[in-house]
């Protein structure tokens, strides 16, 4: 299929180019980017990568950019799969789709097993790269997508999400594109640009190229006169060259006996200006088809131009075979059918376009020879027979069932009429937009549906989809179309609902204090006969009122009426989780007993049921269970919890349930587990929209780093996250006490203090309206304490421990208490510390927290060899020693050792080889590849790359000194007894033969 060969044969001076596109082929893994202006050669270039990858037997996927299917969401990624899936039998398109990959099926396969959130794209983006990954398992693959400058944007965004991805997969890309003003090119594009190995720009041909080109065109007659004249009017750009031959040809005269002036005429218009002579010279029929066509863009059938122009099929044939001829159609094979289509076989033949190829599937489709000219074709239209032709061309794809969004395409170029079947299209276009992930496309679709106008009884509900489309898409715009329908919403109630939804948004997007003024205003406004609806709108003010304290003050006042409403026994009605959690907030914060937050909480969960009805409302109900330290509740609520998050392909719902099970394990002491899901967190938020979500993730993030001793990578995660400007509230505390854990660990204490102090006065009396008791939340009393220890003022570290302490044994949850009581006993040392050490030890045998119970026996220790109980030191620094190898908790595992050393043991292990020596990420893979999962299945599980897997491994092995995956069972058996699960803390070990011996010879 060499459309572009023209009257060149073959390329001139491209040997760099070619060579390079080689060695594309050759290395894969990477995208090449080819740059330069119309005509210099990059189809002809993309064509000559996708025959060399077809030689050399690699799958070709290709796709090209229209300015017309720009607004098309995802049209793009069609192009490359969507024939490519129809073709594959039933067995490889399901291999094709999956494990992640599924998520692209509604898109590409037209299946919706069950109903996607709005907030689809992280997954869509994310099994459109597995899609490439289970496609590059078959066999080598080039992507090649042209004219990349008219993707669609969700299509542009995933090339670059894939380009990111693409070092260690069989697959290479191709983009072609003109240069553009980078002021002008969106930020998709960009990002695109951005991951480009390398750019090619194809140079302007030489004079002898082009002398080369004349002679081989006027059969080496051509005199230098000629040459030197043809090259001064292409100035060496080979579409230019091409078409001035073309001109010089259609002349009928010999080459040699032009006159040079017949040639000196340059540039796009004048292209232009002679193709539409050429056309006009074949009958206004032709110039109508041509303009068709040029309406539908290519691509586009001929029968659907026939029926714009209003010719029959047999004379749109006759007319596309005598374009063809003229050189204004590319010369491209009919396919089957339209030979198959009798009447036409005869037309096609006598059009002299048939070639000896057939391919066996789909209508004719013509293309122009470029996209210049069939530019210039639709600018000839003025805009009353471009709007009909438009119109004409959306009702002819809607009639043959055409993906929404390419009817669309042309509806938002029509004017608008208050036509209520442009109307229907836009919002049909626009739900396929949001149910394949493309909230950015809808949200156009909707502005155009908006600007049509809709009828006003209509109008509130486009505002409110248009609005939903902007929101997801992460644009501060929805909220003023929310707030619009909300004006034009009647009556309270349906204010209130949609009150909900804006506080919904808003709280989506963390802006807790616009959702709280938008509450309150519905609130203020509905009467006292919608109780329930009332109770709903307090819950969700609570809980986003708790975020920022400078809506405390009217937090405090409804939380005071919730309580005392709980104090009366009512207990919440089924539909009201947000209610229960702002109680349990509220009472967390007011340092309640766990064993009372917790047992509300469970019951919510009980009458809730496994699916969350609102993400953020779930996430902050599991984060105080998990404070709580209900760690088996969260576990059990958390399992349904991703797969509702998985099933649906909800951003915010992965964030939620990652950030929480990192938390959670986090807690636990599974430091390798914690970073696995936590580090999920933190990849969806930065390919989506939320950046304010960010601490969640990056503080589990850092104190995971923190514990396995990885400071840099701890400070570059803080360093995701804006220093300074966060208004006070229960995610932004979060953000200081990681900092200050980081600074103790750096030795930086004074600067640890002033953390830990930034936290308290986040949780102070002043800006929350009520005085907050912090007991197990960011333990910031006890932190500072540590500092001040550091700093040599015991007596301010004790009272800020004790005052802790004293709050933490109201709270009574071991893992707080164990922490409580550990500082305290280190503040105040001799007997009266020991004997807080001991107690803090003994709590914490009761708990599933490993790391924490490792910290306090190695502090018992620590103290106790310091008191000169050597013996005695050794069976909890042993016991410590073994935790705190199995969390991956190295700086403490090594602090245990050199204590077990200087108690006179010799540890079994040697430090800094072995599994003590791995990260917490090379630890989790190593472990999963141990459990027999395949480097494929691993990284589906973690959301990375296969290369990166591939890393972890190598790494992993290098440091336990063994040849491969066959010997990790033994390499990590060593570290098996220590690793936190819930199950094993449950059958407590106090005095078990291994850990208790660990020892040599002693
Ligand atoms: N290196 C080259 N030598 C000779 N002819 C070329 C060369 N590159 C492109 N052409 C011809 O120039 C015309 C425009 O090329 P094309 O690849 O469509 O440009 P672009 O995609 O950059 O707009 C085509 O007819 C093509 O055959
Ligand atoms: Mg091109």
């Amino acid at each position: 299929m060499a459309r572009h060969a023209g009257l060149v044969g073959s390329l001139r001076e491209r040997e760099h180019e070619v060579a390079a596109v080689e060695e594309l082929l050759e290395r894969r893994g990477r995208m090449l980017l080819l740059e330069g202006r119309a005509g210099i050669g990059k189809t002809s270039l993309v064509e000559v990568a996708c025959s060399r990858a077809a030689e050399l037997g690699h799958e070709v996927l290709r796709a090209r950019g229209s300015e017309l299917e720009s607004g098309f969401a995802f049209g793009v990624v069609r192009q490359l799969f969507e024939r490519r899936l129809a073709g594959a039998d039933p067995g490889e398109r399901e291999a094709l789709l999956a494990g992640p990959a599924a998520a692209a099926r509604p898109l590409l396969a037209g299946e919706l097993a069950a109903p996607l959130a709005d907030d689809s794209s992280f997954a869509v983006l994310h099994g459109l790269y597995w899609l490439v990954v289970n496609l590059a398992a078959r066999g080598p693959l080039l992507i090649a997508v042209d004219d990349v400058y008219w993707a669609d944007e969700p299509s542009l965004r995933w090339l670059a999400y894939l380009a990111r991805r693409l070092d260690g997969l069989a697959a290479g890309m191709l983009v072609a594109l003109r240069p553009g003003d980078p002021a002008l090119l969106g930020t998709p594009l960009l990002a695109v640009c951005a991951e480009a190995a390398a750019v090619l720009r194809p140079a302007l041909l030489s004079e002898q190229a082009v002398g080369a080109v004349v002679r081989a065109a006027g059969g080496g007659e051509a005199g230098d006169e000629l040459c030197a004249a043809v090259y001064a009017a292409c100035g060496g750009n080979p579409l230019y060259l091409t078409e001035l031959l073309r001109a010089a040809n259609r002349s009928g005269r010999p080459m040699a006996a032009l006159e040079p002036a017949e040639l000196l005429a340059g540039g796009l218009d004048e292209i232009a200006r002679q193709v539409i002579t050429r056309v006009r010279g074949l009958g206004s029929d032709a110039l109508s088809l041509a303009q068709a066509l040029a309406v539908l863009g290519d691509g586009g059938e001929l029968r659907h131009a026939a029926a714009i122009a209003e010719v029959t099929p047999a004379a749109a044939a006759r007319l596309a075979g005598g374009l063809t001829r003229a050189e204004v159609l590319a010369a491209e094979v009919p396919t089957a059918e339209v030979l198959a289509a009798g009447v036409l076989a005869a037309e096609v033949l006598a059009a002299g376009v048939l070639a000896a190829e057939v391919p066996a599937h789909g209508p004719w489709r013509p293309r122009f020879v470029h996209p210049v000219i069939r530019d210039a074709l639709e600018a000839m239209l003025d805009s009353g027979e471009r709007d009909r032709a438009h119109r004409r061309a959306a009702r002819l794809l809607h009639g043959d069932m055409a993906p929404p969004g390419q009817v669309a395409a042309h509806l938002v170029r029509v004017r608008p009429a208050g036509d209520g079947w442009v109307l229907a299209r836009l919002r049909e276009a626009a739900r396929a937009a949001m149910d394949s992930g493309a909230p950015q496309a809808a949200a156009g679709l909707l502005d155009r549906a908006l600007a049509e106008p809709p009828s006003p009884g209509q109008r509130a509900g486009v505002l409110r989809e248009a609005a939903r489309a902007e929101v997801t898409a992460g644009r501060e715009r929805g909220f003023a179309l929310l707030e619009e329908a909300l004006r034009v919403a009647a009556g309270p109630r349906v204010r209130a609902e949609i009150a909900l939804e804006v506080a919904e948004a808003y709280a989506a997007l963390f802006r807790w204090v616009d959702a709280v003024d938008v509450i309150e205003r519905a609130l203020a406004e509905l009467g006292p006969a919608e109780a329930e609806l009332a109770a709903r709108l307090e819950g969700e003010l609570v809980v986003c009122g708790l975020h920022d304290a400078r809506r405390a003050t009217r937090v405090a006042p409804v939380l005071a009426r919730l309580g005392s409403r709980h104090l009366g026994g009512r207990r919440p009605a089924a539909a009201s989780e947000p209610v229960a959690v702002a109680q349990a907030m509220a009472m967390l914060l007011a340092g309640r007993p766990a064993g009372q937050i917790a047992t509300w909480l469970e019951e919510t969960l009980e009458r809730s049921g496994p699916d969350a009805e609102n993400w953020d409302t779930r996430a902050a109900l599991l984060w105080v269970l998990v404070v709580a330290e209900r760690f088996g509740a969260v576990e059990k609520a958390l399992g349904p919890m991703l797969e509702q998050a998985h099933r649906c392909g909800s951003a915010r719902g992965l964030v939620a349930a990652y950030s929480t099970l990192g938390l959670l394990k986090l807690r636990l002491g599974a430091l390798p587990e914690a970073d696995a899901a936590a580090r999920v967190a933190l990849c969806v938020l930065q390919e989506g929209d939320f950046a304010p979500g960010l601490g969640f993730a990056a503080t589990v993030l850092s104190d995971v780093a923190v514990e396995a001793g990885q400071l840099d990578e701890a400070q570059a995660l803080l360093d995701l996250l804006p220093r300074q400007g966060w208004p006070a509230g229960v995610g932004t505390v979060l953000i200081p006490a990681a900092r200050g854990r980081l600074r103790l660990a750096q030795g930086r204490a004074a600067e640890a203090l002033a953390d830990f102090r930034a936290c308290g006065e986040l949780f102070g009396a002043d800006v929350w309206g009520m005085p907050i008791r912090e007991t197990g939340y960011v333990h910031a009393r006890s932190g500072a304490a540590l500092a001040l220890l550091r700093l040599g003022w015991r007596q301010d570290a004790v009272r800020l421990a004790d005052a802790e302490l004293a709050d933490v044994r109201v709270f009574g949850a071991p893992r707080a208490l164990g922490i409580a009581l550990r500082v305290a006993g280190l503040a105040r040392g001799g007997p009266e510390g020991l004997a807080l050490l001991h107690e803090s030890a003994a709590v914490l045998d009761d708990s599933p927290a490993l790391l924490e119970r490792a910290r306090s026996l190695a502090e018992l220790g620590a103290a106790l060899r310091r008191d000169g109980q050597r013996a005695a030191a050794r069976d909890p620094l042993a016991r410590a020693l073994e935790l705190a190898a199995g969390c991956a908790a190295g700086p403490l595992a090594a602090r245990a050792r050199d204590e077990l050393r200087a108690a006179g043991a010799r540890p079994r292990r040697p430090w800094r080889t072995g599994v003590d020596a791995l990260t917490p990420s090379e630890l989790r893979v190593a472990r999963l590849a141990c459990d027999g999962r395949s480097n494929r299945e691993i990284a589906g599980e973690l959301y990375v790359t296969l290369k990166a897997i591939e890393g972890h491994l190598a790494r992993a092995y290098a440091k336990l000194g063994i040849e491969g995956r066959g010997q990790l069972a033994d390499a990590l058996a060593a570290e098996k007894t220590g690793v936190p699960t819930l199950q094993r803390t449950t059958r407590r070990r106090r005095d078990g033969g291994a850990i208790t011996s660990p020892t040599e010879g002693d």
